[in-house]
């Protein structure tokens, strides 16, 4: 079997596997949006919930991405949130005060729309949960002491593609970047993870969102073959903290590099070429020189040497 980043790196290299990749990507994407788009028979609450939204909320667990979902009805009515839940983003649109200090806590992140159960059966759920003592949505459990030099160096390896993840899934070189990658940065399909881990609100947030990817891409590839948890899972948050403590923006400079490059590479070839070709080009008006000055030469000689030589 290749292992994933010999096909990456091969697909610099050779324009037919860079086809094939990118031809495998877009199967993914419309999976992934088939599958979003409809809505799942049968399914019942606990497991659309598990699918869903554990990515991004606790029941009783503190905040991820989004608030803690414990007693989210002593906070607000059934009617409003059966309405935001149909619909976040146009709720949000509205312009709703509620809504929008909610977006505010979150750093702007905005709940997808999630389409396939109906709000009362979800809302249900949440109401019988947050009445256990521990719900079981009450979250990962991450630990706090600083992650160690190997686990980020593990998680970078992932990231790129050089350990390759246990259940089969792709390395994220793929489709994303963060900074300092170095030249060649990374796919562009997906956003620039440089600030991810800030984004999605620290270690749990982004554990528990990549546990669970509730995004169409990130779901059709990772739902069927998730990271695991004790060592992949840690190991690639690890990489993404370190990569917000390291500073600094999204990676413009790796495109810029790749321009650069590019047009350093148009640069050199003009310059062999040019090279090649004055070379080229002055040997053969040398000859032709040569070859005139001969024919003159021998040419003027003809009348002094003609009448002896015929
Ligand atoms: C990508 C992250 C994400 C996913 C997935 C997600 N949510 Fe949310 N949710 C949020 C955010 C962020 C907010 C705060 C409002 C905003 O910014 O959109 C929120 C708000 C809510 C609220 C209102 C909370 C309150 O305090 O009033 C409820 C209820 C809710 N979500 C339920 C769900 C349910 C049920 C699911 C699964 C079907 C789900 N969410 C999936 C991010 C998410
Ligand atoms: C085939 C392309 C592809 C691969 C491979 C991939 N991703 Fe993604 N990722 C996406 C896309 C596209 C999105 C945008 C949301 C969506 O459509 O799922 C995304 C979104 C994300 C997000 C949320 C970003 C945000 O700002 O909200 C995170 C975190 C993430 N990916 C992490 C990873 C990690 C870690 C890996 C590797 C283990 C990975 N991805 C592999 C395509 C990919």
């Amino acid at each position: 079997m290749t292992a994933w980043h010999e096909r990456i790196d091969g697909a610099w290299a050779k324009p037919g596997s860079l086809r094939l990749s990118g031809r495998w990507v877009l199967a993914v994407m419309a999976t992934g949006w088939l599958c979003w788009a409809g809505p799942v028979a049968g399914q019942d609450p606990v497991q659309f919930f598990r699918q869903n939204c554990v990515s991004c909320h606790t029941i009783g667990g503190g905040r991820l991405t989004g608030p803690d979902l414990k007693n989210v009805e002593q906070r607000k009515d059934r009617q409003w949130l059966v309405r935001f839940l149909l619909d976040p983003p146009a709720v949000i649109q509205s312009g709703d005060p509620y809504a929008l200090q909610l977006k505010g806590e979150a750093r702007g992140v905005i709940m997808p729309k999630l389409a396939g159960m109906t709000p009362e059966a979800l809302l249900d759920l949440i109401v019988a949960e947050s009445k256990l003592e521990k719900s079981q949505f009450a979250g990962l459990q991450i630990p706090d002491e600083p992650f160690r030099p190997e686990q980020i160096q593990r998680g970078r390896e992932y990231f790129l593609g050089h350990r390759p993840l246990s259940q089969g899934g792709p390395p994220c070189l793929h489709c994303h970047t963060v900074r300092g990658l170095g030249l060649l940065g990374g796919g562009r399909l997906g956003p620039d993870l440089t600030r991810v881990f800030e984004r999605l609100q620290g270690r749990r947030g982004l554990a528990s969102w990549l546990l669970a990817p509730a995004t169409p891409t990130m779901r059709s590839l990772f739902q069927a073959q998730p990271l695991r948890t004790n060592d992949e899972l840690l190991e690639l948050v690890a990489f993404l903290e370190d990569s917000v403590k390291r500073g600094g923006e999204a990676d413009w400079s790796s495109s810029l590099a790749l321009f650069m490059l590019g047009l350093a590479g148009s640069v050199a070839g003009l310059v062999l070429v040019d090279t090649l070709w004055r070379g080229r080009f002055s040997g053969v008006r040398r000859r032709l020189v040569a070859a005139t000055a001969h024919s003159r030469l021998s040419r003027s000689s003809v009348p002094a040497s003609d009448p002896a030589e015929l």
